[in-house]
């Protein structure tokens, strides 16, 4: 999978990093050091890899999507240095978490430069389209995260509002990233919003697989902290499922779990759940988000891009990274 997607989009990939760690470049030592830091923690790559193939599937790569694809990882790094406040996470894709090394103050604050030096990048584009673009699309993620945390620790939390939240968070982005690599290649409306719907329900499904893997994953693979998801009474897919379909007892042990603060808790739920429907239920639920997502492709004239997009939906809720 990743050798098709190098194959493809690789060389753009490789100046997408490029263009990342040299815009980021201060004057100042104490700001390098950060995003030293940043730079040297790569991910998947997921939001840039999108965007670019995209391009390729409708047209070719220009050099807008090129600024484009790092908008999206700045944004998306942002995000994450930011989330790793709110849920108190120690690692991240493998190293330590700006918050663990450096404390709340400096990440919160690097969050901002990243998020700033997305905005002043993507300003450098002719038209303002993007900017309108990805500033509506951030303040979704925004509003997201906000509504995740209005509804910590409630117990009550509906699917629906879990599927809103996850829709902001995290698919609002990546439906952008479709948006914009198919737009910028000179697609017609028709394909924009195909490609929309294809990046959106690809980030549905795998926010829910990140979700599975905060309960299941094994750290050292997956490369960050897990359990925060159930550590900040942030309830997702499975627990939701298992608090209406199990058993009387098992869901008046699980709520009572999640009201307590034992040390062993994450261990004692996954446990509890594991046997259950909940997580089959979870993992059904995103396969239909991916099919969602592969039928979108259909509007695509058929091509290496084309189908390196169609197994990318499917590595999104294979993978255990
Ligand atoms: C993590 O995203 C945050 C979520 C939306 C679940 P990724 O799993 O794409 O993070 P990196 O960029 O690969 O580290
Ligand atoms: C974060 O969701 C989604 C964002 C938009 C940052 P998570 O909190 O589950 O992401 P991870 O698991 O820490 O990467
Ligand atoms: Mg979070
Ligand atoms: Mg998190
Ligand atoms: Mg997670």
């Amino acid at each position: 999978m990743l050798a098709t997607v190098r194959s493809c989009v690789g060389e753009d990939l490789a100046r997408v990093e490029r263009l990342f760690d040299e815009e980021l470049r201060s004057d100042l030592q104490c700001v390098n050091q950060l995003t030293r830091h940043v730079s040297r923690f790569r991910g998947k790559m997921l939001r840039p890899t999108l965007l670019l193939l995209t391009a390729r599937a409708v047209g070719r790569v220009e050099p807008a999507h090129i600024t484009l694809a790092t908008v999206v990882e700045m944004v998306h790094m942002a995000t994450l240095v930011h989330d790793d406040v709110l849920d108190d996470a120690e690692m991240r894709r493998k190293g330590a978490t700006i918050n663990h090394l450096r404390g709340n103050e400096a990440a919160v604050l690097l969050g901002d430069f990243l998020i700033s030096h997305a905005f002043h990048l993507c300003s450098s584009l002719e038209s303002q389209f993007a900017s309108r673009f990805i500033g509506q699309t951030t303040n979704r993620v925004c509003e997201g995260e906000l509504l995740q945390n209005a509804n910590r620790a409630n117990l009550d939390l509906t699917e629906e509002t879990y599927f809103q939240i996850i829709r902001l968070k995290t698919a609002a982005l990546i439906g952008a990233c479709g948006l914009l690599g198919a737009k910028f290649a000179g697609a017609g409306p028709d394909v924009v919003e195909a490609m929309r719907t294809f990046g959106e329900s690809l980030g549905i499904a795998f926010q829910v697989q990140d979700d599975l893997l905060d309960l299941l994953g094994d750290p050292h693979t997956v490369g960050k902290t897990l359990g925060q998801d159930i550590e900040k009474s942030k309830l997702t897919l499975p627990l939701i499922h298992f608090l209406h379909d199990a058993p009387r007892e098992h869901r008046s042990l699980l709520r009572s779990l999640l009201r307590g603060g034992e040390p062993d808790k994450v261990e004692k739920i996954r446990n509890l759940i594991l046997p259950s429907r909940s997580i089959a239920y979870a993992r059904d639920a995103a396969r239909v988000h991916i099919d969602r997502a592969r039928a979108a492709l259909a509007v695509l004239p058929s091509g290496e891009a084309a189908s390196v997009l169609a197994s990318m939906a499917e590595f999104v809720i294979s993978r255990e990274v």
